[in-house]
């Protein structure tokens, strides 16, 4: 089996308090060796290092989601610096914009990212970009800000080709999640098809968007196989291969061989 790497869950979230280790369990018997949690908030990122430190295998990403900038303060920009200074921090997010849901107004998501952008850029770290309905203004901030230095991945990528080419060309890296195995999913075959294999990550994003044949179910990290299966169908490629090139991808990305 080739080892799998897991590189956006939330394994933090109390969906998975009750039966933790059986999920952990699974995924290892998955082939899933390296599972990312990321955070969303300040008591989440505090959680995905407490699981890192417990975890070798595990590692964490530390940031405030759009949805959670309405509080935002210096304060709160100083803990995040404090957190992101753990060994086993690999990446500053998920961070980005979300004008689908709009949590919070545009202006105040705008002024997070671009702080947290530069953060990631003092400390060296890579971005995790939540971008929904944002695909411009996302772009324009991570040029503005030289994003580049750093570099990171769109996560849960949900944009056309000429998208994703824009986001190659910043230097990031696309990961695709369970919704890429969904009937209706728009470009992203596509997109999956087409950009290069060694641009590409595999992500749960569990609890949430579990893959075919788990849809509307809880996701687990054992099921990033399915979005590495539907890559491989859809590039006629053994999964082998693509759980090898986007383990490697991430490892690349993170610099996990630094710390592992
Ligand atoms: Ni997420």
């Amino acid at each position: 089996m080739v080892p799998l790497i897991d590189s956006h869950a939330h394994l933090t979230d109390a969906r998975f308090q009750e039966d933790f280790a059986e999920v952990v369990a699974r995924a290892k018997a998955a082939g899933v060796t390296t599972i990312i949690n990321v955070g969303y908030d300040l008591p989440s990122s505090r959680a995905a290092i407490a699981l890192a430190e417990e975890e070798s295998s595990f590692f964490a990403a530390v940031g405030i989601h759009p949805h959670d900038t309405k509080t935002v303060n210096a304060q709160t920009l100083q803990e995040l610096q404090e957190l992101a200074a753990h060994p086993k921090v690999v990446a500053i997010g998920e961070i980005g914009l979300d004008y689908y849901y709009h949590h919070a107004p545009p202006a105040q998501q705008l002024s997070v990212l671009r702080q947290q952008i530069r953060l990631a850029r003092q400390l060296s770290l890579p971005l995790i970009i939540h971008d929904r309905d944002a695909h411009d203004d996302v772009l324009s901030v991570l040029h503005e800000e030289r994003a580049s230095e750093v570099g990171g991945v769109m996560h849960c990528f949900s944009g056309d080709l000429a998208f994703a080419h824009r986001c190659l060309e910043l230097g990031f890296y696309i990961s695709f999640a369970g919704n890429l195995t969904f009937k209706k999913a728009g470009a992203l075959p596509e997109v999956a098809r087409q950009i290069p294999l060694e641009r590409l990550l595999v992500e749960t994003d569990c609890p949430y968007l579990a893959p075919v044949p788990y849809r509307g179910k809880r996701n687990e990290p054992a099921h990033v196989l399915h979005v590495a299966a539907k890559i491989a169908e859809l590039r006629q490629l053994e999964p082998a291969q693509v759980a090898a090139v986007t383990s490697s991808n991430a490892r690349q990305l993170f610099a996990l061989d630094r710390i592992s």
